[in-house]
């Protein structure tokens, strides 16, 4: 589905630590979800490349959360497959799913509010190395997002919104798992957080698979290989991101749900 043939070794990347970056593939058949009873992702299909970048866009309501939720474990399915490269992963825990490389960054806040911005990338990189690759990561971090190195000290609850997302994503960006899952990165930040943080997603393009679920269209669509639009659990359009406009894209919002835009679908 993506923009050029990629193979394995060409979208492998070597970071300055010499850490290794091998994106995965993901393939989704036949995946159904339901909340007691009632289908909120249904036949679900979907193959995403080694290395590319999908935008699932749709209205609220659509099943967006519930795909990120379903490929991290967090919900069960009533049925189908869901694959990373090659390894059925349907059945496994979440916690297995994060050991073979699945990340997702979800749609709250996910920081530990009562650690300091410092700890709280101390917590997410504890597991790579000794004191100084620990020490370089989190360098690496503030270089990203100056404010994080200026509010170091600081609890991170006592953060803006904005400056615990950047926060959430630096530890993604310095240190990303092979697929990364990133639901609505974007909700409720000015649009000036949001440009940053898109430009931190661009930047890791070859290092990573990447599934954005975006109600900021064009930005979406900008970052992206390829779009999906979900509408009540099902996939109403699939396209290359070269070939389609935010246009197009709100036009099939409008087909499935005319009030859609004006609760909430937002297209700069
Ligand atoms: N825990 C739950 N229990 C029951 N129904 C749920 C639950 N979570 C979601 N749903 C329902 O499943 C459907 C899909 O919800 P989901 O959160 O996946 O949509 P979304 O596309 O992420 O929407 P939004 O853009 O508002 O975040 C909705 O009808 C929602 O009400
Ligand atoms: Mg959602």
């Amino acid at each position: 589905m993506s923009k050029g043939a990629r193979t394995r070794d060409a979208m492998s990347t070597v970071d300055d630590t010499g850490r290794l970056h091998i994106p995965a593939g993901l393939s989704v058949r036949d995946l159904s979800v339901e909340y007691g009873g009632v289908g909120a992702l249904r036949a679900f299909h979907l193959d995403v490349d080694p290395g590319s970048v999908l935008a699932v866009l749709g209205p609220n309501g659509a099943g967006k959360s519930t795909l990120a939720r379903a490929l991290m474990g967090l919900v069960p399915a009533a049925s189908g497959s869901i694959v990373v490269d090659g390894t059925p992963v349907g059945r496994l825990r979440p916690e297995r799913r994060v050991r073979l490389g699945i990340g997702l960054l979800p749609d709250f806040r996910a920081v530990f509010p009562g650690l300091t911005v410092r700890d709280n990338l101390r917590v997410a990189f504890h597991r790579e190395g000794k004191g100084a690759v620990v020490r370089q990561r989190i360098e690496a971090a503030y270089a990203l997002f100056p404010v994080l190195k200026a509010r170091a000290k600081l609890p991170a609850g006592n953060l803006s919104g904005g400056e615990q997302q950047m926060l959430a994503i630096s530890r993604i960006v310095v240190s990303p798992p092979r697929l990364l899952i990133i639901d609505e990165i974007s909700h409720g930040l000015a649009p000036g957080v949001v440009d940053r943080l898109f430009g931190a997603l661009a930047g890791l393009r070859g290092s990573c698979t990447m599934v954005v679920i975006e109600q900021f269209i064009s930005r979406a669509i900008t970052l992206a290989d390829d779009v999906i639009v979900l509408s009540r659990g099902v996939v109403v359009h699939r396209a290359s991101a070269r070939d389609v406009t935010a246009a197009e894209v709100e036009s099939h919002y409008r087909l499935v749900d005319p009030d859609s835009l004006s609760r909430g679908g937002r297209l700069p």
